[in-house]
């Protein structure tokens, strides 16, 4: 094993093209270009989303390289998210970091995205603390919602998740209802900074550990179809109350269900991960649990929430240490499981 392994790693499968290198555990640089093509369409749409990663891979390669001081001979491997994602925009970072692993002669790395959300929190300065085996990680984002159990760096079981919409597609939704840009999330979050949880939405009620938000989003479209009926400003008059109502609805629904999955399973590490994690409503609440429960809960910094490449540099540099390389024959996987 070197004293320093150099890895660049590529992120590309939703609409964030972002690389980073890293020097064992201490991220170097971390460049995320976001694609601002899909704000009006309400969300993405992939054939965009893959051409805009084709024009910003290089350029966003270059500078991850420059910025850490680093030329392409000093690398010792490059990795690439496999999946999951848009199949489009894998194979854009899949094809690039697997030509630049040919042509340097060194090995190549293929990341699950999703074990990526969570080992984000070994980055050296992720938080104060790393987490120690076994915790839970609830990984929220646009495409998941998962209570995980992680026994090790590769070892991890799902003990819920979705069974319809992600968490991040509530809020997306949401916004859409409002009249909001795509990404929705920060937006909503926003507002209902300065708004009280005045109106209520009935919380889903899912067997075991599992989540469903596809009836929240129906709940918001009706109730908001109901009162613009009555006043056609309601939107506008009540922005901040809404969105401080959804806001605490959501971070309910999530709060009840980590709060049985540590019940059941005596686990009281819990981390949060994803780029709903980013939601000052839910790391307030699990900041909170630490006092009210007496757990040690995780909260990672803001640039490793949402997708970027540090998580999967990290990730990467597990494998590497643990000799898990790939060879050209890897190819993208749009459905990888948090646990393959
Ligand atoms: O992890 P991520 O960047 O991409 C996926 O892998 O899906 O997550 C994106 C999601 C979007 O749905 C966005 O609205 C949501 O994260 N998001 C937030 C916040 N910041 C981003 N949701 C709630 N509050 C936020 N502050
Ligand atoms: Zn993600």
């Amino acid at each position: 094993m070197l004293d320093k392994t150099y890895i660049l790693a590529i992120e590309s499968s939703c609409d964030d093209t972002s690389a980073s290198v890293i020097c064992n555990e201490q991220i170097l640089s971390n460049i995320v270009a976001n694609q601002e093509v899909h704000s009006k369409y309400g969300g993405v749409v992939p054939e965009l989303a893959s051409r805009a990663h084709q024009q910003n891979i290089l350029p966003v390669v270059e500078t991850a390289l420059k910025q850490a001081n680093i030329t392409k001979e000093q690398l010792n491997a490059i990795a690439f998210t496999q999946g999951p994602g848009l199949m489009g925009s894998l194979l854009v970072g899949t094809s690039f970091a697997k030509s630049l692993a040919l042509a340097l002669e060194i090995p190549l790395i293929g990341v699950n995205h999703m074990q990526a959300h969570i080992l984000a929190h070994f980055i050296d300065d992720a938080s104060e603390q790393k987490p120690t085996f076994p915790f839970l990680c609830l990984t929220i984002s646009g495409g998941h919602t998962q209570i995980v159990k992680i026994s090790n760096y590769f070892s991890m079981e799902i003990l819920g998740e979705t069974i319809d919409d992600a968490v991040g597609e509530a809020y997306d939704k949401t916004a859409k209802i409002l009249g909001l840009p795509y990404p929705g999330g920060p937006l909503i979050d926003k507002y209902a900074k300065t708004g009280k949880a005045v109106y209520t939405f009935s919380k889903p009620k899912v067997k075991e550990h599992h989540f469903s938000f596809s009836g929240l989003k129906t709940a918001i479209l009706y109730f908001i179809q109901k009162e613009v009926k009555e006043n056609p400003n309601f939107i506008e008059e009540n922005l901040e109350n809404i969105c401080a109502s959804v806001q605490n609805t959501i971070a309910e629904i999530l709060m009840d269900k980590i709060k049985k999955a540590v019940k059941e399973t005596g686990i009281k590490q819990v981390a949060i991960a994803g780029g709903v994690s980013a939601n000052s409503e839910i790391r307030k609440r699990l900041t909170d649990a630490q006092k009210h429960f007496g757990w040690k809960s995780y909260i990672p910094k803001f640039e490793y929430t949402t997708d970027n490449a540090a998580m999967i540099a990290v990730t990467a540099y597990q494998k590497y240490r643990l000799g898990l390389f790939d060879d050209q024959s890897i190819t993208a996987n749009p459905r990888l499981k948090v646990n393959s």
